[in-house]
């Protein structure tokens, strides 16, 4: 396995908590519309435009106001915490090969990085408004890499993203053809280029378990796989095939600790992939119902009420969850967790909950065969 280091080491989601890099909101815009993605406003007619260029002071000051209280939990539980570096989100971005009006924001550094051991992995990404989202959280990788040799860094194939590599029409496929695609789990993005985001991926020590979805194709998982099993990882795909618009996995199946995932009711694995678990003696327990159902969501949110499973684990049986997620949090004290309830409704419309607005850099531990 890759060597221990000092400065970079994370192998799973749930060791204790040393180092972590939470998201900002400052200089947010809203998502444009894109091939890869097609935001809308909740409960409003069909046809209304979504909201383009910056986001408001108000709504900005109200997503860093809880992002600020999960800093200073995190701190007060001794974990050292760490911010982007500000970034003009309002850029327009232009290569060879696509423009975008806009970029996106710094609140879920989870979708475009990931610590595997004492290596970081910067993904491709799968929209073109989020193609430089790695370059608010340079000046901390090179701080990282200069603090220590073990470190590796590595940033995966950046795809062209032209139109050619996104599937025309996927938007507006009726719900009978989405059906019967969902078998096959072909989505917004073709499979001729490498594309995932970080947060498809959930960490097992060995194991990489990664979810093929809208922001992930299977170029994606292989490279994951050629880059990785070298190593002594095995990169595991799992597929959910009731979700229609899948997008990264931490909303869906979420590890707590060893021999313990919260699962989704309404996004099974498809059948056979729960048998890795099960013969380990892996208990999958389904999150109960979210407080808020899918519309009442905050209105630019376009992510869907589970993202009231969207915890983030400081230790092993220590769990940061939403304030008004009393079930779950019900559930996980009857499973002896110490839980830590925080308000983070405000950060929603930014892509994520309390695990898409971070990035471990650092937990006690080392890199275990949980699936021997
Ligand atoms: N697609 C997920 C859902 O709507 C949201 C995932 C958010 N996760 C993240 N890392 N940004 O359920």
């Amino acid at each position: 396995m890759q060597q221990v280091s000092e400065v970079v080491n994370s192998w799973n989601e749930w060791d204790p908590l040393e180092e972590i890099v939470v998201g900002s909101a400052d200089g947010a815009n809203f998502e444009p519309t894109e091939p890869g993605n097609r935001p809308q406003i909740r409960n409003a007619p069909p046809g209304t435009p979504f909201p383009s260029g910056p986001k408001s002071a108000e709504a900005v000051d109200r997503a860093n106001e809880e992002l600020a209280g999960l800093v200073s939990l995190l701190e007060s539980e001794g974990v050292r915490v760490r911010r982007p570096a500000p970034h003009d989100f309002s850029q327009s971005v232009r290569t060879p090969d696509f423009e975008a009006a806009n970029q996106y924001c710094a609140v879920c550094p989870r979708d475009v990085m990931i610590t595997i051991g004492n290596e970081i992995i910067e993904a491709p990404m799968s929209r073109r408004s989020r193609f430089f989202e790695y370059q608010p959280y340079r000046e901390l990788v090179y701080e990282y890499w200069n603090a220590d040799p073990r470190v590796v860094w590595t940033t995966a194939p950046k795809p062209s993203m032209a139109d050619k590599m996104y599937r025309d029409g996927f938007w507006d496929w009726p719900l009978a053809e989405r059906h019967e695609r969902m078998h096959s789990f072909e989505f917004c993005v073709t499979q001729d280029e490498v594309v995932f985001d970080a947060a498809d991926m959930s960490r097992f020590g060995r194991d990489i378990v990664v979810q093929e979805s809208m922001t992930t194709n299977r170029a994606g998982i292989t490279w994951l796989k050629r880059h990785l099993e070298p190593k002594g990882f095995r990169v595991r795909p799992v597929h959910f095939p009731l979700d229609f618009f899948p997008s990264h996995i931490d909303c869906t199946f979420v590890p707590l600790r060893p021999g313990l995932v919260l699962t989704n009711p309404d996004r099974p694995l498809r059948e056979g992939e729960e048998e890795l678990f099960e013969a380990n003696d892996w208990e999958l327990v389904e999150a109960p119902e979210p407080t808020t159902g899918n519309n009442e969501m905050p209105e630019f949110c376009q992510s869907s009420k589970w993202l009231s499973m969207n915890v983030l684990s400081i230790g092993p049986n220590k769990v940061i969850c939403e304030q008004q997620e009393k079930p779950l949090q019900e559930l996980l004290y009857k499973m002896d967790f110490e839980v830590f309830p925080v308000p983070f409704r405000n950060v929603f419309e930014y892509g994520g909950s309390l695990h898409c607005a971070t990035w471990d850099v650092r937990r006690v531990g080392a890199g275990e065969d949980y699936f021997p």
